[in-house]
């Protein structure tokens, strides 16, 4: 077969925020993809997906499959758009359509989705003006994070808040730099899980990572936060979580936290792949943070293969099952 593979990749450039490139992809992850797709005997055209002539290209450059991991250079909808070019020119690619992955990076749309489908999601208000009155039944603390982001982007430590002046302090600074609206969510404390959905026919479900924090106290942090995903295992900086997977769970818990991930996987229409991350509160309540269409995929430090691994696959195998999937779906 013929495969491009479209991706964003992560730069150096001192001149842009420190977490402006987060999102994107490492040479490595890239490489990583292109090899195990070769391994598996198809043609491989990597694509950098901000390239503006990309219409043009893929018109020359006709292939049977795009496998897409491009997470969009700018805008509340830039997932989609490599997903929406592809449709117009007809072209079949691995993953989510443009409405589930505009869906999955608007975390508030999302809630009212899990919401309506009876999915546990923490209580939560929205704030698009920043000056709005707080619904007063929302208990403290709250994490304040921005609507349209992924990969933790401006999800600090001190974005846990603990009464209003914090809370509208935080979501003012928020909005400043992110220029988007803010989510205040009820913090919910307890482990941290997060599952991985496989689709090429038939449905997998990975066995649950669970991410402990608790050797990183002397950090500051104590959560997933920015700085926590950016320097995760650095060991100087103290950011040394550890991975559970499976996760350490009950049977009847380990089986709610997968159906609650399988739910939330079909409630926003993803295909093929999805990470759903999750917080398991003290009562046992798995509640939905958000849904990953396009979760990290670095052979070494994204939590889909370790949870790919912990199935005994391999990294060929993972991406070798989201093309089959991509396939298999088309197909159907
Ligand atoms: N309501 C909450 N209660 C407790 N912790 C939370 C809550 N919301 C977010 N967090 C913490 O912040 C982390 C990042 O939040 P979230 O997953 O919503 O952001 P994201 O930027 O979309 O993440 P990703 O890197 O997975 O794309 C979570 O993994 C969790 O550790
Ligand atoms: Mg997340």
């Amino acid at each position: 077969m013929d495969i491009a593979l479209t991706y964003n990749l992560k730069e150096k450039d001192e001149s842009k925020p420190p977490d402006y490139f987060s999102e994107f992809d490492s040479q490595e992850t890239i490489d990583a993809i292109t090899s195990a797709l070769r391994k598996k005997g198809h043609n491989v055209l990597p694509v950098e997906a901000g390239n503006p002539d990309i219409v043009s290209y893929f018109r020359k450059n006709r292939v049977d499959m795009v496998f897409n991991i491009a997470e969009g250079r700018a805008g509340k909808y830039r997932e989609s758009q490599i997903p929406a070019i592809l449709d117009y020119l007809k072209i079949p690619y691995t993953g989510s359509n443009t409405f589930a992955l505009a869906l999955a990076l608007n975390k508030s749309a999302t809630k009212k989705i899990l919401k309506a489908e009876g999915i546990p999601t923490p209580r939560s208000q929205l704030f698009s003006r920043g000056s709005e009155k707080i619904d007063g039944t929302l208990k403290f603390p709250l994490i304040v994070k921005p609507n349209f982001e992924g990969s933790a982007k401006g999800i600090l430590s001190s974005n846990v808040v603990r009464d209003t002046e914090e809370l509208y302090s935080r979501v003012r600074d928020l909005m400043k730099i992110y220029n988007q609206a803010i989510l205040a969510e009820e913090f919910i404390n307890g482990k941290e899980l997060t599952v991985g959905v496989l689709e090429n026919g038939s449905t997998i479900i990975l066995p649950i990572l669970e991410i402990d924090f608790s050797d990183c106290s002397g950090s500051g942090e104590y959560f997933y936060s920015w700085k926590m995903k950016e320097f995760q295992g650095n060991k100087e900086m103290g950011l040394v979580p550890h991975f559970y997977c499976p996760a350490r769970l009950d049977k009847n818990t380990d089986g709610l936290v997968k159906e609650t991930a399988l739910k939330t996987h079909r409630a926003v229409g993803c295909f093929d792949i999805s990470r759903t991350d999750i917080r398991l509160n003290e009562e046992g309540v798995p509640y939905v943070l958000e849904i990953n269409p396009l979760p990290g995929l670095n052979p070494k430090d994204s939590n889909f293969p370790i949870m790919a691994y912990a199935a005994g696959m391999q990294y060929e195998d993972l991406i070798e099952t989201i093309l089959l999937g991509a396939f298999k779906r088309r197909r159907g």
